[in-house]
């Protein structure tokens, strides 16, 4: 793991460790600039910033850096009273990937955010294969189903639980390449 990314880790414990958390709005544009901020402060330059630059992964091209500002609005003021138009929201969000680097880790937890305060409910991310939901997301941007369907089998109503929010932030470092029993650093 680099350490870059592992004082993110940090920060995304600190984040919920002191409550910080629940300063922030939910569903915004806004709340997904701090939760970015937070993770990535003195770590990069563009911590909390929306990008000016066009970026692609994947073969995908995420939205055109031009129209970046108008799409974020559209995308916060999307629905989110049931599941169904919370991932869909998620999955505009991911089309919009609003940052350079850091877009996957911020949006989980912005993500997790709404599905409490709307449903009670927080994805189990630490059951989440990492190979199935990363070709889920890849999928998304056509057809949301299966992102769904993943999302759906690992919903929990402990929303409570630390080891839920905190293993659940490991595996969202490790979709990202950190590896758990890495001999690296
Ligand atoms: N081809 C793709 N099409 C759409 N979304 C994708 C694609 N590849 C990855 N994603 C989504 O984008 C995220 C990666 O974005 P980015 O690298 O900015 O975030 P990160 O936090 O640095 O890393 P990551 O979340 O990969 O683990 C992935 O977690 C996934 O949710
Ligand atoms: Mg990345």
């Amino acid at each position: 793991m680099k350490s870059i990314d592992k004082k993110s880790l940090e920060n995304a414990f600190q984040l919920f460790e002191s409550g910080d958390i629940y300063e922030i709005e939910i569903g915004t544009t806004q709340a997904l600039q701090d939760i970015h901020l937070y993770l990535f402060k003195d770590l990069f330059d563009f911590a909390g910033k929306i990008r000016t630059l066009n970026i692609s992964k994947g073969g995908f091209r995420f939205a055109t850096a031009l129209y970046l500002n108008e799409i974020l609005v559209k995308v916060e003021q999307m629905p989110e009273s049931t599941f169904e138009e919370i991932v869909a929201k998620y999955v505009e969000m991911n089309i919009a990937h609003p940052f350079m680097e850091g877009n996957g880790r911020t949006m989980r937890i912005w993500l997790d955010m709404i599905l409490k305060e709307r449903l009670t409910r927080l994805v189990n991310w630490q059951f989440i294969d990492k190979t199935l939901y990363l070709q889920a997301m890849e999928r998304s941007p056509i057809n949301d189903l299966e992102l769904k369907t993943l999302l759906a089998a690992h919903l929990t109503d402990d929303v409570d639980n630390r080891e839920v929010i905190f293993k659940g932030i490991e595996q969202s470092y490790y979709y990202e390449g950190y590896e758990k029993d890495s001999e690296e650093d």
